[in-house]
């Protein structure tokens, strides 16, 4: 069958520290892929335990570690990197995911708050390509040629500036800017960089948002069904539930491994082909910006007579 492997390699996911978010399943997908070690890494490390332990129920053999990081610091990025240097000798990925939306309407936009949206979103995609494309320029006997992939996490923001406030789809349109751009500055270096941009996914991000914000290390209290209770308000409010149209495919939300997936795959071999690109997985709902008005309602098609 065939499979995303990443066998045997090591690497890092940023954003992977809340209790129902991609990057938790993304850690997931690349033990699932066969990944030697993942170092998850965020401001919010209260459910790594429980992410260890769900990793360990799947029968993984994949060694996962939590890390304290705040991805706008260089010199964080920069130690972590370092530490997994030494304890592994290789570093082959990194996974960019980090970030937060508050939604603030322009006129309640303060310059403070622009900037750590481009701290967070904009400099730690910026500081993943530049620092993580050297330690994957790192070479050892099991590793004798420079190689890698970096993905980041993009947004639906970054196609349309109807799905979030004016600092998240800046910032997320930068995402893609890097990407198209890293490709290009790290050819020599046989390092792929891309993106995976979400559409509506089940996440925390509306409970952890103000306090990532804030930058410091912090615990959420809420309960994985609260939060969940507080995302589906959001999606209600954005018309994906509206009576008679929540059947439509673009209208579903996706869960945070169906994102986790797309990046996976993006980040192995099976996309050695994919780079420089940003894969919007948003259920069609971007290409469904105006509904079906101007076709008119379009319905289900009929089964083939056989
Ligand atoms: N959920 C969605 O609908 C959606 C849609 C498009 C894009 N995204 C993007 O997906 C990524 C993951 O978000 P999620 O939806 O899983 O939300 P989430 O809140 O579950 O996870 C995001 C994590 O990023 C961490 N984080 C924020 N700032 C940080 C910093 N400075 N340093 C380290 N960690 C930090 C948070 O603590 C949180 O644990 C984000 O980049 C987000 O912008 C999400």
């Amino acid at each position: 069958m065939l499979g995303i492997s990443l066998e045997g390699q090591v690497g890092l996911v940023t954003g992977a520290g809340s209790a129902y978010g991609i990057g938790r399943s993304m850690v997931i997908a690349l033990a699932q892929a066969g990944a030697a070690a993942v170092y998850a890494c965020d401001l919010n490390l209260g459910s790594i335990d429980s992410l260890k332990d769900e990793v360990k129920s799947l029968g993984l053999s994949t060694l996962v570690e939590g890390r304290v990081l705040d991805v706008a610091s260089e010199e964080q990025t920069v130690a972590v990197l370092q530490d997994i240097l030494r304890k592994h000798g290789r570093f082959d990925f990194f996974l960019a995911n980090a970030g937060y939306a508050v939604y603030r309407s322009l006129d309640t936009l303060s310059a403070d708050q622009f900037m750590r949206a481009v701290e967070v979103m904009q400099k730690a995609p910026y500081l993943a390509v530049k620092y993580g494309s050297q330690a994957m320029a790192v070479t050892s006997p099991a590793k004798p040629q420079s190689k890698g992939s970096v993905v980041i996490t993009s947004s639906c923001a970054a196609f349309a500036g109807a799905y979030a406030d004016l600092v998240y789809t800046a910032v997320k349109k930068a995402c893609n800017g890097i990407v198209e751009s890293g490709s290009v500055q790290l050819a020599s270096s046989n390092i792929r960089v891309n993106g995976v941009a979400p559409g509506c996914t089940k996440s925390s991000i509306l409970t952890s948002s103000k306090l990532a914000e804030a930058g410091n290390e912090y615990r959420v209290e809420a309960s994985r069904e609260d939060v969940e209770a507080t995302h589906a308000k959001f999606f209600e409010r954005g018309g994906l539930f509206e009576k008679g149209q929540e059947h439509k495919y673009y209208n579903r939300t996706a869960e945070p491994a169906e994102i986790a997936y797309v990046a996976a795959f993006l980040a192995s071999d099976l996309a050695s082909a994919v780079n420089g690109q940003i894969l919007l997985a948003d259920s069609g709902k971007t290409a469904a910006a105006t509904g079906e008005g101007f076709t008119g309602p379009v319905a289900a098609m009929p089964p083939l007579k056989f």
